[in-house]
């Protein structure tokens, strides 16, 4: 992406995200697996090293080379619907999960772009969730509207596409006081959940209107920098009197 068009991009949302770090370009950081550019892998890789995780599921997966592959866990599990998907499970989410009895350390939510689909991914997750275990999601912050569109084409092409993913997030944000949520502002916006406790938002979430006014409060919008703190490469260093580490 060119500084142009990121230029743009900052304008439009009254410069309040850094796109930099969104598109994963920014400088590389220091992750438990080792230093790597943040975006969504590392995150991933960073939980499971960190934790000790096995056990992962990816939904929507479309080629394995471009994230699963990547993926450091022992065991992984991948489901998509597309015939041309390389995934162990060729079936939507919903199916997949009326049918699954694995338990799983961390869920990458990245299949259907659409908030009721993501709502009940989340749901469906929290289900199959080990103690202790994190869901990820993908393409949570928008940059515009156009971005946060409900269909992925148009005009026959298939321009950045985030779509309605954030009112599936932004659902649990308002309604679950028992998950702690966050999004880190990096590669689209990640999310990360899990059971814990929250201040639930009360605001509206009704449009894009919404997310753009409140993005930091309803996201609880954090940076890489955040992420790292609450997540310690050096757990030893860890203490409960930090307020950011939780
Ligand atoms: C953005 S791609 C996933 C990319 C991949 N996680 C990565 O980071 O490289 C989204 C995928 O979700 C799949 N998908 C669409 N509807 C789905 C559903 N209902 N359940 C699971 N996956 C779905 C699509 O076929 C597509 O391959």
């Amino acid at each position: 992406m060119n500084s142009g068009f990121l230029k743009t991009l900052n304008k439009r949302s009254g410069g309040a995200i850094g796109f930099r770090d969104q598109m994963g370009t920014h400088g590389r950081y220091q992750f438990s697996h080792g230093k790597a550019v943040a975006n969504r892998i590392s995150l991933v890789n960073h939980l499971i090293s960190l934790y000790g995780f096995h056990n992962y599921l990816e939904i929507g997966v479309r080629r394995k080379a471009d994230m699963h592959d990547k993926i450091i866990a022992s065991v992984k599990v991948s489901v998509d619907p597309a015939e041309d998907a390389e995934a162990d499970f060729n079936l939507t989410s919903d199916a997949f999960f009326q049918q699954n009895t694995q338990m799983f350390d961390l869920i990458f939510i990245d299949g259907l772009h659409l908030g009721e689909q993501v709502y009940r991914d989340i749901r469906n997750s929290l289900n199959v969730l080990k103690p202790g275990g994190m869901i990820l999601l993908h393409d949570l912050n928008p940059p515009t509207e156009f971005h946060a569109r409900e269909v992925y084409e148009v005009d026959g092409k298939y321009p950045a596409w985030n779509g309605t993913s954030w009112q599936g997030y932004a659902r649990c944000r308002v309604e679950d006081p028992e998950l702690e949520m966050y999004v880190v502002d990096v590669d689209w916006g990640v999310g990360y959940i899990r059971r814990g406790r929250q201040k639930c938002y009360s605001g509206s979430i009704a449009s894009y209107a919404d997310l753009e006014k409140n993005r930091v409060e309803l996201l609880n919008l954090i940076t890489v920098k955040d992420f790292l703190r609450r997540h310690p490469v050096n757990r030893l260093e860890w203490s409960p009197l930090d307020p950011l580490a939780r």
